[in-house]
């Protein structure tokens, strides 16, 4: 470790640390803009700049490229550092059209934070500002306003140095410098192509999905686990707060997903996450069961717990094909109560879908579900070729999510189908009970390398749609009566 001195507070630091990496690390703020964490270091935007006290006169230099050494003396606040980011402020904001009103980055730009605490003065250039295109489409997913961008060209180096598609380059030099697509790729193949709207320090790059849907202040973040493969990355989801409910408009705006971004993990996912997360609401939204079902019939909760209880206590070969979406404590749940009275198997609730990457060295994950690892530690997989292990004289199949294959089910077999949505072969069941999705629950995945991550609930289920992890207690205790009252009358 290395001492040195920030604002007079000793700092210790790791050697070959930056000034800025031992700042950050220790709790002292220096301003960034094209400084990322996880990205080469370009120094451009100069307003990191701070003073080192030194015995022949104090200098001053960029901190993000400063390599800390022994007893070193730095200043993040003096007046002639303040003075100085002022004016790299005024030179930043040069030509940027300060359209924060109708900016989708207002309420988290690192420019508008950076004014506040460090300029806040007005514009001192008595010049035309230059103007650049407003809306250049980057790829179908991402807007670009060459106006905002303060060409710190963090979106290039991430996708030259993370995602490696090399999507990204600078055109033309000084205030007509421009970012633009090389010729030859297209951005959209690029599956991590989103992170770039986070990393943008300004309104610059802009996410389609959310354009106009929403301000960043209406919504609230909730901890989440993408379920989109087995690497389970962590993101937040974006919902509107309770406080900024709409009355007069469509109801629905109040509970959609409004957005989906990374939640740093360093254990799992750093702070990246691949496009399919941010497409969660696809999945998410489908069309809902929302009553149970007994024969095609509605029904309530209790009548179809009582269905599905007696046709399992009547099976005399049943198997379960168990869900590798659910959480490692709906898992434990059902292994404790219902496991037992089948032969179980776990099944992919979920295949790579056409054109979707399969796998490769970033995150991306070929298991397109969250919680195979656990659901393997407890039950075998399904056989691919599922008639073998669902033989013809199968009576009951217990179908817990999505995927299961039903054409390998015997005609003659009942299914009692727990399921979040409306598919069509939930025609297949004789019971149909509705299940609450990973938005409406808390829980926990365990992704491919055994580490357990959380989720929260965004919002409760409708009354009539059950958490598994409560229904499998329920039918448990209704399968034991109904064998209970079997058992006294054979007696
Ligand atoms: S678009 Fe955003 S991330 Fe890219 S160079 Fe401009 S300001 Fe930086
Ligand atoms: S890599 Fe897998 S878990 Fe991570 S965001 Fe993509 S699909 Fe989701
Ligand atoms: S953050 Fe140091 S030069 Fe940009």
């Amino acid at each position: 470790m290395v001492e040195f001195f920030i604002d007079g507070v000793p700092v210790q630091a790791e050697r070959g640390q930056t000034v800025m990496q031992a700042a950050v690390a220790s709790g002292h703020t220096i301003p960034y803009f094209c400084w990322h964490p996880q990205l080469s270091t370009p120094g451009n935007c100069r307003i990191c700049m701070v003073e080192v006290e030194a015995e022949g006169g104090a200098w001053f230099d960029i901190s993000c490229n400063m390599p800390v050494t022994a007893g070193m003396r730095v200043l993040t606040d003096s007046e002639k550092v303040r003075e100085l980011r002022r004016d790299t402020m005024q030179m930043i904001t040069l030509n940027h059209p300060v359209d924060c009103g109708i900016c989708n980055k207002s309420g988290e730009c690192m420019l508008q934070d950076h004014h506040f605490a460090y300029n806040g003065m007005p514009s001192l250039s008595r010049d035309p500002k230059q103007h650049a295109t407003k809306f250049h489409d980057l790829s179908d997913r991402i807007m670009l306003d060459n106006e905002r961008c303060i060409m710190c060209s963090r979106c290039v180096r991430f996708t030259a140095e993370v995602s490696k598609s090399n999507a990204l380059g600078v055109q033309h030099r000084g205030d007509h410098s421009l970012i633009r697509c090389a010729a030859d790729v297209n951005f959209d193949d690029d599956p991590y192509s989103d992170n770039v709207i986070d990393i943008c320090p300004v309104g610059a790059l802009l996410s389609r999905d959310l354009l106009d849907h929403a301000r960043v202040w209406y919504l609230k973040a909730t901890p989440s686990v993408c379920p989109g493969c087995e690497r389970g990355c962590s993101i937040n989801i974006w919902t509107r707060k309770t406080e900024w409910t709409l009355r007069s408009l469509d109801q629905r705006l109040n509970n959609r997903i409004d957005r989906i971004t990374p939640l740093e993990n360093p254990a799992v996912n750093g702070p990246w996450v691949c496009n399919k997360a941010r497409d969660l609401a696809a999945i998410f939204e489908r069309p809902r069961v929302t009553h149970p079902l007994v024969g095609g019939q509605e029904t309530s909760v209790a009548s179809a717990i009582e269905a599905a209880a007696a046709l399992i206590a009547a099976a005399r070969h049943p198997v379960a094909l168990v869900s590798n979406w659910g959480s490692n404590e709906e898992l434990a749940a059902f292994h404790a109560t219902l496991a037992p009275s089948f032969q179980n198997f776990v099944k992919h609730d979920w295949q790579p879908q056409p054109g979707e990457r399969l796998e490769d060295d970033v995150l991306i994950k070929a298991d397109k579900n969250p919680n195979s690892y656990a659901a393997r530690a407890i039950f075998p997989l399904l056989p691919s070729d599922a008639s073998s292990a669902i033989p013809l004289s199968t009576d009951l199949v217990f179908v817990w999510g999505e995927g299961a294959p039903m054409h390998a089910i015997p005609e003659s077999a009942q299914v009692v189908l727990l399921t979040s949505y409306a598919l069509p072969e939930n025609t297949r069941a004789h019971v149909v009970l509705p299940i609450s999705i990973q938005t409406e629950r808390a829980g926990h995945y365990t992704n491919f390398a055994g580490t357990s991550t959380g989720f929260s609930a965004c919002g409760p289920a409708v009354a009539t749609v059950s958490d598994a992890e409560r229904l499998f207690e329920r039918l448990f205790a209704a399968v034991s009566s109904v064998q209970a009252i079997m058992t006294a009358g054979v007696r």
